[in-house]
């Protein structure tokens, strides 16, 4: 049976595929990482409903360190291994979390937050940054949404001079 969506009919393969295709003609020939990352945290923002923060934070040295986002003001600082976005950074490996109350050590940036997902960013295996994406209800993020933020980020990656930033 259909079901409806918060994105209406598409389904969200449909819409991943779709932000997908846009990152493409919105960034392609520009240099910029930084004006690069900003344009892809407002389009990824723009295109998901139900969603209160989505951005980047950037490895600098040991720690990851706030990049372009959309959303309220966030903790700058977060060390490898803590909250979500040092676990998926530390693990190299998306983390769904379907409720940040029952994650130990999550990070409350915006205390609306209820559930998130980490996407770690790596070029040639090497961690440049990870995705963070949080929502307002619990259980917002499934595997379409792994698999949409994944390629979303696999597109991203080699369009941007992370050496750079
Ligand atoms: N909740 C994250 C911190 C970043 S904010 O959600 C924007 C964490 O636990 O790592």
């Amino acid at each position: 049976m259909f079901k409806a969506t918060a994105h209406g009919a598409l389904s969200k393969a449909e819409l991943y595929r779709d932000v997908t295709a846009s990152l493409g003609g919105l960034i392609e020939g520009e240099p910029d990482a930084l004006a690069n990352l900003a344009n892809a945290s407002a389009l990824l923002s723009g295109a998901l409903a139900g969603i209160n923060w989505c951005g980047f934070y950037l490895l600098r040295g040991e720690e990851l360190v706030l990049g372009p986002f959309q959303g309220k003001p966030a903790c700058v600082r977060i060390a490898l291994g803590k909250g979500v976005c040092g676990t998926a950074a530390a693990r190299r490996q998306t983390v769904v979390v379907p409720d940040v109350l029952a994650f130990p050590g999550h990070i409350a940036c915006d205390e609306a937050s209820r559930s998130e997902i980490v996407v770690p960013i790596l070029v040639d295996g090497a961690l440049v940054g990870v995705l963070d994406v949080d929502a307002p209800e619990k259980e917002r993020f499934d595997d379409a949404d792994r698999a949409g933020l994944e390629a979303f980020v696999a597109a991203l990656t080699p369009r941007v001079d992370w050496a750079s930033l």
